[in-house]
């Protein structure tokens, strides 16, 4: 996908730039003091920072911070995020949260407007948020000269080529817990992959259209035709057995080893699966080392239990110790992957949840197309 960067602009001394940034970051009370607890994405942005500085701009940055519904809320204040990057990287102005004036989520052209006044340029490096359709996202490129970040285009890039060109066996690996939000994505990656491994909540829905009882798992009635349709295209690979526990059993820190049970491949009335099985863990395990391409979203079962990490360990590992090309987005399942301490060992890390995966859905991103509409180009 070609879009627009900002090297071509050369110089920029006395120029004025505007960078959309996804500062979106969490926070956690340190000390009395509201403070940032991963700063990968403000990390990640100051090299893009540091060469406008040296090339002479004069250098500001918005982003949103959480969802205060268009108040001006003060828990969602931008400070928190403003003291770590000037910790950072001195000399850059951040705008205080976007999402504070109505105007940014409704793609009001006035605030749009209002964001841009005074600056020669804009930067989108924000591809976290270029899936929303507002107004700092969409109406900077219609107004000034504008370019598409190094980490933004990184992203697209490593998405869109191994959609475009996989090497094969293509893997793709979806997991999470509604199968509502990941159907679409499974439909096109089952026309693009040779295998797509469906896992965690999700699976269950495939499962009963077999005829399998699932207890009280996840279950959505109203796609059983299209998890059906899908299954017999033949690339989609669902669970053979699962673990989980007795309805009312206590979760998380409460629970115990003792209260997992070990389903095969039916779950009685009265039960619930959290996580993949071992037949099923051994089987996708096969699949992922036989890959040349990997492509993973979401996890295997809910993993914030550690009882029922087990699956999501085995595919984080296996993807981790493949040697095939790996493309891991959406929040949980790049969470995952540190929590074992393996993201270095994957190809690619997407930050991006909901945009990576409407880019593998749709192929294009709202605030993709408004930087290669733009008329400045
Ligand atoms: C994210 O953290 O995924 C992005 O910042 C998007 O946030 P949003 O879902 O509130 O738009």
């Amino acid at each position: 996908m070609d879009l627009p960067t900002h090297e071509r602009w050369g110089d920029l001394s006395s120029k004025r730039v505007l960078v959309r940034v996804d500062f979106n970051t969490p926070v956690a009370l340190v000390n009395g003091e509201i403070t940032v607890t991963d700063d990968f994405r403000i990390r990640s942005t100051v090299p893009l920072f540091k060469d406008l500085l040296e090339r002479g701009a004069t250098v500001s940055a918005c982003t949103h911070f959480g969802r205060p519904k268009g108040r001006v809320v003060a828990e969602y204040s931008v400070e928190p995020v403003r003291r770590r990057l000037e910790e950072l990287c001195a000399g850059v102005e951040l705008l205080e949260n976007l999402r504070f004036n109505p105007g940014e989520e409704s793609n009001d052209p006035a605030f749009g407007r209002s964001l841009v006044e005074g600056y020669d340029y804009f930067i989108n490096e924000a591809f976290s948020a270029s899936h929303r359709e507002h107004a700092s996202i969409m109406i900077p490129p219609t107004l000034v000269p504008s370019a598409a970040g190094p980490n933004l285009l990184r992203e697209v890039h490593a998405i869109s080529g191994l959609l475009d060109s996989p090497a094969r066996p293509f893997v793709a690996i979806v997991g999470g817990a509604k199968v509502a939000d990941k159907l679409g994505i499974v439909k096109v990656l089952s026309a693009k992959a040779d295998t797509v491994i469906v896992g965690g909540g999700m699976a269950y829905t495939f499962e009963s259209t077999q005829g399998r009882t699932i207890g009280q798992s996840l279950f959505d009635g109203s796609y059983l035709d299209e998890c059906a349709s899908l299954l017999a295209g033949g690339h989609v690979i669902i669970p053979d057995d699962s673990r989980g526990l007795a309805l009312g059993a206590p979760f998380g820190p409460e629970g115990g080893p003792d209260d997992v049970i070990d389903f095969g491949a039916n779950i009685p009335d009265g039960y619930e699966g959290f996580d993949i099985g071992s037949r099923t863990i051994g089987r996708f395990v096969a699949e992922i080392e036989g890959a040349a391409t990997i492509l993973w979203n979401g996890p295997m079962g809910v993993f914030e239990d550690p009882r029922f990490g087990v699956g999501t360990e085995a595919v984080a590992r296996a993807v981790a110790s493949s040697r095939a090309a790996s493309v891991v987005g959406g929040g949980d399942s790049v969470a995952a992957l540190q929590q074992f301490g393996l993201e270095d060992q994957v190809t690619f890390v997407s930050t991006g949840g909901g945009a990576s995966l409407e880019l593998v859905e749709l192929g294009d991103l709202p605030g993709l197309r408004a930087l290669r509409e733009s008329r400045w180009n």
